[in-house]
């Protein structure tokens, strides 16, 4: 596993996952050479939860990072098929990654696939849509 997948793994392995017993690592790569983790935080109240993909994009914003300091993002999981980001994550995703960025998904086993954050949500609303002209 390369440097980028072994810093996901470490997140994968912290997450917090005791109701779902499924965790999720994210890492973002960022234009300075930094990386920002994330992790799936559950919570007794079962809608709580916090999805490891926003968990490592609400912490770039908290770290002062831009939408334009983003290489990509890393997102692990142990499903068969590596696990794609929820309808939740897509939206935060679309808003705070730049459309041209890459999300790589892949599972314990090494399988890999990836997808463009602008392919991530059709017909999506944006901040465009909130404008009154
Ligand atoms: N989960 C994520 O962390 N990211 C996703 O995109 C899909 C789901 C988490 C939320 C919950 O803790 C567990 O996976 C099962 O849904």
């Amino acid at each position: 596993m390369n440097k980028k997948w072994e810093l996901t793994k470490e997140a994968y392995d912290r997450a917090y996952a005791p109701y779902s017993n499924f965790k999720v690592g994210a890492l973002l790569v960022m234009k300075d050479g930094k990386f920002i983790p994330g992790c799936n935080v559950e919570n007794a109240s079962y809608g709580l939860t916090n999805c490891a993909e926003r968990t490592a994009l609400f912490s770039s914003i908290a770290l002062g990072y831009h939408k334009d300091d983003i290489v990509e993002l890393l997102i692990m999981s142990n499903s068969k098929v590596p696990a794609a980001p929820c309808g939740a994550c897509r939206q935060v995703i679309l808003e705070l990654m730049p459309l041209d960025a890459t999300v790589y998904m892949r599972n314990l086993e090494g399988v890999e696939r990836s997808i463009k954050v602008i392919d991530l949500l059709p017909l999506s609303f944006t901040k465009d849509d909130l404008s009154d002209e």
